[in-house]
């Protein structure tokens, strides 16, 4: 089977290279990635030759449609990815995970080829702390940020082109994940990078904030299951009930890195911070008999701070300019 993989140079992409290479001797995969800032060929180092790289934009019709009929799986991670850098500046939200999604869509349907849309829980928008209720596949979008409404436009796209077009697609929306190769502005490999680099973790607002963690080896086996026996033109919800404030995430970073539980400071809050995501991820459960394999975040979190602590050469050439444009928003 050949698999086209857009996006297969940034965290989730990576990583399901890595996991497709091990799991499924019988597939060959085309990355094709525009290798923005947050893309790094480094995470494919160890891939072999069942990998091919292609260096281009998502937007790039005349070479999507070219890859898209050579292959006949497309697995759509390509996306600008990071709120804050929504918030700063939104164009690029617009051109890669809007215009980027259309085209890929216009190809897939003019060579019939089967489609996944990896998306986000962020789609849904934000719950109350103490709502009792968890995001599932019929909760209405209300997406907050300008990543988060482009990533929801992507996704009413692909539902368009499933029911006027009749294309072959599925739809995942993922809660947050954590693992390695992650980029580090992203909160858990950020913190881990400062305490490594000896600078405090840092917080937002009182970081009751809560998010719903995934180990991103968890994400791609329940994409595989879907790839393997979702029904076309159907919509799965995957996470692996981790819920947790963004304060114990880094009170537990502290603690399996042997400093002090305080030894962290505020910083500013991010406008418009979602509260709460939540998933109930009891469909693809049901339905696919898919379930996670990381099921404490403590042990996850502590391969992830090894993964990092072991790989400072993937990281460290970064880590002075995220700093610095942190400091520069006051965060
Ligand atoms: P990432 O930012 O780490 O990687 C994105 C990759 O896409 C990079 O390699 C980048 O070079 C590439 N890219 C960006 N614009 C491109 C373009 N126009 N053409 C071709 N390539 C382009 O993102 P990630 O965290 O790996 O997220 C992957 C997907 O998963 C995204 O669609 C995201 O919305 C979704 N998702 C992420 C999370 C999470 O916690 N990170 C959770 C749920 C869903
Ligand atoms: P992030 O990794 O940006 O993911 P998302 O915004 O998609 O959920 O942030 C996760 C949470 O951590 C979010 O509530 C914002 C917060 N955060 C911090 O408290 N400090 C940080 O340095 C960063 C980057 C995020």
């Amino acid at each position: 089977m050949h698999l086209l993989v857009t996006g297969g140079c940034g965290f989730i992409g990576s990583n399901f290279v890595h996991y497709t290479l091990g799991h499924r001797p019988e597939c060959r995969i085309t990355v094709l990635d525009a290798l923005t800032y947050a893309g790094s060929k480094d995470s494919l180092a160890a891939a072999g030759d069942r990998v091919e790289l292609v260096v281009g934009r998502i937007e790039d019709a005349a070479l999507v449609d070219r890859l898209v009929q050579a292959s006949d799986l497309v697995v759509h991670f390509a996306a600008e990815s990071h709120n804050d850098n929504s918030i700063a500046n939104p164009l690029p939200f617009v051109t890669t995970n809007l215009v980027g999604t259309f085209t890929l869509l216009e190809a897939v349907r003019k060579h019939g080829r089967r489609f996944h849309h990896v998306s986000t829980d962020e789609v849904f928008g934000d719950l109350e702390l103490d709502d009792p209720e968890r995001f599932r596949e019929t909760t209405p979008y209300n997406p907050s940020s300008p990543y988060s409404a482009t990533k929801a436009g992507s996704d009413l796209l692909v539902k368009a082109w499933v029911r006027t077009f009749r294309i072959q697609a599925t739809i995942s929306n993922c809660s947050n994940n954590y693992g390695p190769y992650q980029h580090i502005e992203k909160f858990i490999p950020r913190q881990i990078t400062n305490i490594l680099s000896g600078r405090k973790p840092k917080l937002y607002g009182a970081g009751a904030n809560v998010r719903d963690w995934i180990h991103v080896d968890d994400h791609n086996s329940a994409v595989w299951a879907i790839l393997d026996h979702g029904q076309p033109g159907g919509y799965y919800m995957i996470g692996a009930d981790g819920e947790q404030n963004n304060k114990a995430v880094i009170e537990l970073i502290l603690a399996l890195m042997d400093k002090p539980s305080d030894w962290y400071e505020h910083v500013n809050d991010r406008p418009g911070h979602d509260l709460r995501y939540a998933i109930d991820a009891g469909k693809i459960r049901r339905e696919l008999g898919w379930t996670p394999r990381y099921t404490t975040f403590r042990d996850g979190l502590a391969a992830t701070i090894a993964w990092y602590r072991d790989n400072a050469h993937w990281w460290r050439p970064l880590k002075e300019a995220v700093e610095a444009r942190y400091a520069k928003q006051g965060q």
